[in-house]
C-alpha cells in the first residue's frame, strides 16, 4: 500500500515548482475516499506566496471529495525523510486521526513510518471555536 504512494509522490515532486529554493517536494496521499490525490510545492517570485507539497495535496483531496487522509507519504529530491514542517502538520492533522500513517521517504522509498500523533504531539484542538 506505502509503495504505490511513495511511487505517486515521486510523479508529484516531478511537478514541482520550485526554481527559487531548488528543493522539489512531492506529496501523495490516500483519502477516505479510496482516491490518491496528488502535490507539489509551488514557489512564488514573491516568496512568501509559495506554497508546500501538503496543501496542494490537500486541496486536490477536497475539490476531489475526498474528506480524511488515511494515509500520506512525502518525498523531497534533497533531503532524505523530508519531514513536514509545522505548518503542514497542522493543515494535515485538520484532515487526519491521531493514527493516521505518514510515510516518510528517500529515493528507493518509504523509510520511516510515523503517526500522526508523534508527527504533531500537544495539538491544537479545542471545542470551543465552532
Ligand atoms: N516544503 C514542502 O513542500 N513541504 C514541507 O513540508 C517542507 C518544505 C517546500 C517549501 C519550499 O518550496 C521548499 O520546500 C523549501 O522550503
Amino acid at each position: 500500500m506505502s509503495h504505490d504512494l511513495f511511487e505517486a509522490a515521486r510523479d508529484a515532486m516531478a511537478k514541482a515548482h520550485a526554481p527559487y529554493s531548488k528543493f522539489p517536494v512531492g506529496v501523495a496521499l490516500r483519502a477516505d475516499d479510496g482516491n490518491v490525490y496528488l502535490g507539489a510545492n509551488i514557489e512564488n517570485i514573491s516568496f512568501p506566496q509559495g506554497w508546500c507539497a501538503e496543501p496542494t495535496a490537500i486541496g486536490a483531496m477536497i475539490m476531489g471529495g475526498g474528506k480524511k487522509i488515511v494515509e500520506l507519504a512525502v518525498l523531497a529530491e534533497k533531503l532524505a525523510l523530508c519531514s513536514p514542517c509545522g505548518g503542514c502538520r497542522q493543515k494535515i492533522a485538520e484532515f487526519a486521526s491521531s493514527d493516521t500513517r505518514i510515510y516518510l521517504c528517500d529515493d528507493l522509498g518509504v523509510q520511516k513510518t510515523v503517526t500522526m500523533a508523534e508527527l504533531l504531539p500537544f495539538a491544537f484542538e479545542t471545542d470551543v471555536i465552532g
